[in-house]
């Protein structure tokens, strides 16, 4: 057995350390995110943040942050080169003090980087092994009823240190809820608000998506300028969990969420799509989230985009053409973008996409772009950035949005 320290991070309450898993490369909007909560930052790994916060962060956290996919409680951190290390770091874990003797408890997941363990279904196995064993004797059982609550964990091994994190949210986070239909291929909606969030927009500047399919990137937005937190009609696994979180935390985080929507507010955001059905399933989605007031939908072929406003902002995921016979319409596509982004002087586009010939189609190379998974694929977020407003036209159009 290892000599090294596990910490017990999940007592006492008020000194968790939380794990927020994200998409590769979009760590630096999540560690800003959980920094505008007022929490503080233990670390950044690829594709996951690690940030401290008392009891009320669980809720805070699972309400408010728009680009994790979830959040767990870290229970403990150890090394371990063999599974028999894994196996008795694991075991002496104060368990029954997490875990109710009632619950469904599984291990949801392992993974493992750079480390001697790597086999993720021995890992599993391992670590559920010990957790069952450490509760048959604390509990006196062998057979567990499994009809409580439930009390999924991940296991993440890098570079031979274990991580156990006990999954407080259950449904991943970017499932707010409002999408109840979908187009050919949606963006998830946190790595939607990501890329948002990465770009200088915000709700009083124009925003139009000439690819909208189901609408993600307007109803992200639009929540974005509402401040609207996503996670406000969903719900989390760890609500149950009252003997670890007070139940008055959940209300008071949700009482908090709907204390700072301000819907009144004057937005342009527009969502164009050739495809007329799925325009209908944006209005639907959008409806669902709230927030269709804020977004104006309408069938158009991006060869018809055009605004008389200035400075907007073009965000967008356009057709992938991930078969060999669409190449040729993805030219055509990414050509009429690239005429209307012309046509828009002074606003700025910024695209998602996997083809790699975007910036000659569009006829202009980007100022930045930056390699992100969506999903499988990879992808580049293309950022052709406009001009700056001068300073009295932002004022100008600030006024006569309040
Ligand atoms: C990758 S999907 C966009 C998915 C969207 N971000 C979502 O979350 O649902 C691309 C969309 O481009 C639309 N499209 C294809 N050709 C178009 C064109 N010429 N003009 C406008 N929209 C087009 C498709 O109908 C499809 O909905």
């Amino acid at each position: 057995m290892s000599n090294s320290p596990h910490f017990i991070t999940i007592y006492p309450m008020d000194e968790l350390r939380l794990i927020a898993p994200c998409h590769f490369g979009l760590e630096s909007v999540l560690k800003r995110e959980i920094l505008s909560l007022g929490f503080e930052i233990d670390n950044v790994q690829d594709g996951r943040v690690t940030f401290k916060g008392k009891e009320d962060a669980v809720p805070r956290a699972n309400i408010f942050l728009r680009t994790a996919e979830r959040i767990l409680i870290s229970v403990g951190e150890f090394d371990a080169l063999s599974f028999e290390e894994l196996y008795q770091e694991t075991r002496a874990l104060p368990w029954e003090d997490i875990i109710p003797k009632n619950a469904k408890f599984w291990v949801k997941k392992a993974s493992s980087v750079k480390s001697k363990l790597f086999s993720p279904s021995d890992i599993q196995s391992i670590v559920k092994k010990a957790m069952v064993d450490r509760l048959s004797e604390k509990y006196g059982i062998t057979v567990f009823p499994e009809d409580g609550d439930e009390y999924p964990l991940r296991v993440f091994i890098n570079k031979n240190k274990v991580t156990l994190g006990l999954d407080s949210t259950g449904v991943s986070l970017h499932k707010r809820g409002y999408r109840k239909k979908q187009g050919a291929a949606p963006i998830a909606e946190n790595l939607a608000a990501a890329l948002i969030l990465l770009t200088p927009w915000k709700g009083d500047r124009i925003l139009i998506d000439p690819f909208c399919g189901s609408g993600t990137f307007l109803t992200e937005a639009a929540m974005i300028a509402a401040n609207m937190a996503p996670g406000r009609n969903r719900e989390f696994t760890a609500e149950t969990w009252d003997h670890l979180i007070d139940k008055k935390l959940w209300y008071r985080a949700a009482d908090e969420a709907e204390s700072l929507i301000n819907m009144d507010i004057d937005c342009d955001i527009q969502g164009y799509d050739i495809d007329g059905d799925v325009i209908r399933v944006a209005r639907e989605n959008a409806a669902n989230a709230g927030v269709s007031e804020l977004i104006h939908f309408q069938e158009r072929p991006v060869s018809g985009l055009s605004h008389s406003g200035k400075y907007g902002f073009i965000i967008t995921n356009p057709p992938y053409g991930e078969r060999l016979n669409e190449k040729e319409e993805l030219k055509r596509i990414y050509s009429e973008l690239g005429e209307a982004f012309k046509r828009l002087d002074s606003w700025s586009l910024y695209v998602i996409t996997s083809f790699d010939d975007a910036e000659k189609y569009i006829g202009k190379k980007a100022g930045k772009n930056r390699k992100i998974y969506n999903g499988m694929i990879q992808t580049r977020f293309y950022s052709f950035e406009g001009p700056k407003p001068p300073r009295r036209t932002l004022d100008r159009i600030r006024r006569q949005q309040a």
